[in-house]
């Protein structure tokens, strides 16, 4: 796909429905006692992934849209598939799901994507041994066999490196642990949705600034959940405007959780230029309206604390980066190595041929950033990853020559309409 130099970018969006939301609503709505209903459902490649799977498992799920029925079975009452659940390239799927998999009667196996069969599953494996269950990895990696049903003891876990993933597989498998609390202890904070919602269904949660804990549970209540804007689909656009000089964008109803804004708090700090209008709470949430204007930004750094609150951003503040006087710095974001790609290597892959002087470290970036449009002209291969494909996008965007970008497809893992919604946006 070609992507054309913009001038600027101007008009109202409405992003689709928080990814990491949606996967979790609908897990935690399968395990209900009666009928939920999500309105605001981002639907993806990924989250109609979990769809398929807690269908396997046998809740009846209805997708209309961004509007999602489903019929919980309760906490104990998902029941064996006839074979494999496919998490496609959905590592939160492939990651959660073994939690309440351990509380089922029934063997069970998951397999990814090529991608998601090379990501690291033994941080989950581990404490849902540790807790009691029978779990195998395939050499760490998927696929993945969950035997359930066993008891299953309350265990405090402390996680290496800060993941949402690995806290939230701990917690949900918290809630079959006879006696708790099951305790997941973080290095620094992630993302909080899964604590939210748990509350929301009724479960007993203790939330510390690095610790969360969950208590077991008789039963959960069933959602009706309206699900905020994905900030991770909103920051392209949040970055394109800032970056194309004359742009004027508003983007409504998206998730601001702190947990998740660390993009937008470093491009503020490097001189970006964001008011919030109409903050209020959708679904347990913190939400906002956010008009961006476009600004000069300075370079900056990122620090080791900072990157759980803007890990999927990290590809596009490489971009910001570019664009900003001065020389700005990554560390602590080895995590990055396995994501749906080498998201440090593929990043840089993807800069350097349109003009960026971008290095990586073992645990970061270092950008050398001029305030003028990269050059632009050659060419970014998304190579399966659709945080890339979005960063290639905006890269074209915002460059002199424009971009070809192979595997665009790949941005629909998160956002099918992104390619449609920049193009109604950007003025050439
Ligand atoms: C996610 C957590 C993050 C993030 C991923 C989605 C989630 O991974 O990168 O895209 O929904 O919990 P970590 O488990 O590394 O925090």
């Amino acid at each position: 796909m070609r992507i054309e130099p913009a001038t600027a970018l101007r008009g109202d969006l409405a992003v689709p429905g928080d990814k990491s939301i949606s996967h979790r609503a609908l897990l935690l709505a399968a395990l209900a006692d009666g009928d939920s209903e999500i309105l605001g459902f981002g639907a993806s490649e990924d989250t109609l992934s979990t769809a398929a799977a807690v269908r396997a498992l046998g809740a009846e799920v209805v997708v209309e849209g961004d509007r999602v029925g489903v019929g919980g079975v309760g906490l104990r009452g998902l029941r064996e598939p006839a074979g494999p659940l496919d998490c496609g390239n959905a590592g939160t799927l492939m990651r959660l799901l073994p939690g309440l998999l351990a509380g089922q009667a029934g063997r069970f196996e998951l397999t990814g994507d090529e991608s998601l069969s090379r990501r690291p599953m033994e941080r989950i494996a581990e404490p849902l041994r540790a807790l009691g269950a029978r779990v195998e990895t395939t050499d760490g990696h998927g696929p993945l066999v969950v035997e359930g049903g066993r008891p299953l003891r309350p265990i405090r876990w402390e996680l290496p490196v800060a993941s949402a993933q690995v806290k939230s597989c701990i917690l949900l498998a918290g809630l079959y642990a006879d006696g708790g609390p099951t305790t997941a202890v973080e290095p620094y904070p992630s993302r909080d949705h899964t604590e939210r919602l748990l509350e929301t269904a009724g479960a007993r949660v203790r939330r510390k600034p690095r610790e969360a804990s969950v208590w077991p549970a008789e039963r959960l209540r069933p959602l009706r959940l309206e699900v905020p804007g994905d900030f991770s689909s909103a920051a392209p656009f949040l970055l394109a405007a800032t970056l194309l000089p004359g742009s004027e964008l508003r983007l409504h109803g998206v998730g601001i959780n702190p947990t998740r804004t660390g993009f937008l708090a470093v491009l503020e700090r490097m001189g970006a230029r964001v008011a919030h209008f109409n903050r209020r709470v959708v679904g347990g949430e913190p939400v906002a309206d956010l008009e961006v204007q476009a600004a000069e930004l300075v370079a900056t750094e990122v620090r080791p604390e900072e990157v759980p609150a803007l890990l999927d951003e990290l590809p596009l503040f490489a971009l910001a980066a570019a664009g900003a006087r001065g020389e700005s710095v990554v560390t602590g974001a080895q995590e990055l190595r396995v994501k749906e790609s080498d998201r440090l290597e593929t990043v840089k892959d993807a800069l350097r041929p349109l003009g960026v002087r971008i290095e990586t470290r073992h645990d970061g970036l270092r950008v050398r950033g001029v305030p003028s449009r990269p050059k632009g002209g050659g060419v970014v291969d998304a190579a399966g990853d659709h945080r890339i494909a979005m960063l290639g996008a905006v890269a074209g965007l915002v460059s002199r020559e424009g971009v070809e970008l192979r595997d665009a497809e790949s941005a629909a893992v998160s956002f099918p309409d992104f390619f449609a919604m920049l193009d109604s946006l950007a003025l050439r």
